[in-house]
């Protein structure tokens, strides 16, 4: 057996960064940062790691184990697996959800790149410079008023996704990213670096030191379940479990490469990344005075005005930009590669014909996403316009209903000595892993999507 188009990463870096590159996104850089604003800080923070690694890791797991025993495409890996331990085929569906899931996020998210990359294009012009949080408000909504403009950059970030996606798994995914995430760890760092450096005693206190209290310092009185339910949402999403990607990413990976310290590796780092995001965004945020519950606008409506203020702003943007261009772009690369392996293995597609027909579909699909911030804002369906109803049912419904699934079938539908031959027989790591899957994944999604949707 080998996987689709007998692709293979050539290395364990590749993988890695291949898989941080597509859990590492604007759910860490744009999402993580108002997420933890609007739920009050750093007792949010310490919630969210219980569900990053006691939750989101042990699904993570599990999808690349049966991506890697199934070596095809998420449908054919769950038909395989199910069929090796004379289980029934129907959990394939399961594959398939996990494909619409990668499919119905990314017409949203490349919209979200497009203003990232057009953002990167403002900072590197103007550098928003004497930007205040007038004119920072109005150039926002003139970005969402501009159906021409979003179309544009939205293209732009699907033109870069396919090309990387045409090139193939070795000479596209993995060249990108060896080079693209590394430039994004340097350009995290350097940022924070410079926040802290920067951050001198002002009028509204010292910005670094007042980012870092409000990340670590936990005010346990606010956590209530909304926060629970907040936090497990952004470890889904942040992890990018349950969108397929990981398990065709792990088809890809050889056999001698560990999966539970390679998850432990992505999680650690997407974690990491998120912490540090936060300890750029809130430094500028808390020097200016300005609101940390800003919402989805707190990078695009707060920060411009915050780097028009700060010494060496104009750089500061373009950096901050572009690093977040890069973790949009490889995460975009994880949702298409996902949907672009089925077609390849479903419908024996070349790649070269897959990626573009994906990529040319989700552009079409996405004109729906971009008429909905403006024209289309009050079509709605149960209350929801068409952004809103895609973000509630691939993050509320699918992301849950897929990971919950998925750990089922790990923990109870698969026989115990296919994963004990994926994960290495004996030893704590596994043990861990089979009680988290077994008993701690499956009730804690279940309270938490059915407090989500009915509570
Ligand atoms: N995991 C990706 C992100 O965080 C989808 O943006």
């Amino acid at each position: 057996m080998a996987a689709v188009g007998g692709a293979h990463w050539s290395s364990r870096f590749g993988f890695l960064m291949a898989s941080v590159g597509f859990a590492v996104g604007l759910g860490n850089i744009w999402r993580f940062p108002y997420i933890t604003g609007e739920n009050g800080g750093a007792a949010f923070v310490l919630i969210y790691l219980a569900c990053a690694f006691g939750i989101g890791a042990p699904i993570l797991i599990a999808e690349i184990l049966i991506g890697r025993r199934g070596q095809g495409s998420p449908t054919t890996a769950m038909t395989r697996v199910a069929a090796e331990s004379g289980r029934s085929r129907h959990w394939r569906l399961v594959g398939g959800m996990g494909l619409l899931a990668a499919y119905t996020i990314e017409i949203v998210y490349a919209v979200v790149v497009g203003w990232v990359l057009w953002y990167l294009f403002k900072a590197i012009t103007t550098g928003f410079v004497g930007f205040d949080s007038v004119t920072a408000n109005a150039e926002f909504a003139a970005v969402l008023d501009s159906n021409v403009g979003m179309l544009f950059w939205t293209l732009v970030g699907l033109a870069i996704t396919g090309l990387i996606i045409y090139a193939g798994v070795k000479d596209g995914i993995e060249r990108a990213v060896t080079v693209l995430m590394p430039l994004l760890f340097v350009l995290l760092a350097g940022l924070a670096v410079y926040n802290y450096l920067a951050s001198p005693s002002g009028p509204q206190g010292n910005g670094f030191s007042r980012a870092l209290t409000w990340l670590f310092t936990p005010d346990f009185g606010k956590i209530g379940f909304d926060t629970v339910l907040a936090a497990i949402g952004q470890a889904f999403f942040s992890l990018s479990a349950a969108m397929a990607g990981m398990m065709v990413y792990g088809s890809y990976l050889p056999k001698t490469v560990s999966i539970t310290r390679s998850v432990l590796i992505i999680v650690t780092l997407d974690t990491a990344v998120a912490l540090l995001a936060g300890l750029v965004v809130f430094p500028v945020v808390f020097q200016n005075g300005m609101d940390p519950d800003a919402g989805a606008g707190l990078i695009f409506k707060t920060l411009p005005v915050g780097f028009a203020q700060m010494p060496g702003g104009h750089g500061f943007a373009v950096l901050f930009f572009l690093m977040l261009a890069v973790a949009g772009i490889t995460s975009m690369v994880g949702l298409v590669e996902a949907v672009n392996s089925w077609l390849e293995d479903r419908f024996e597609m070349p790649r070269h014909h897959s990626a573009l027909l994906l990529v040319a579909s989700i552009a079409v699909f996405s004109v729906l996403s971009i008429l909905s911030y403006n024209v289309m804002d009050h079509w709605t369906v149960v209350g929801k316009n068409f952004n809103d109803a895609m973000d509630y049912f691939s993050n509320q419904i699918l992301l849950p209903v897929g990971g919950l699934l998925i750990a089922l079938f790990a923990g109870w539908v698969m026989s115990r000595a296919s994963s004990q031959d994926e994960l290495g027989s004996s030893g704590a790591e596994y043990t861990l892993w089979y009680v988290l899957i077994r008993f701690v994944v499956p009730p804690a999604v279940l309270v938490i999507f059915v407090m989500g949707v009915f509570g």
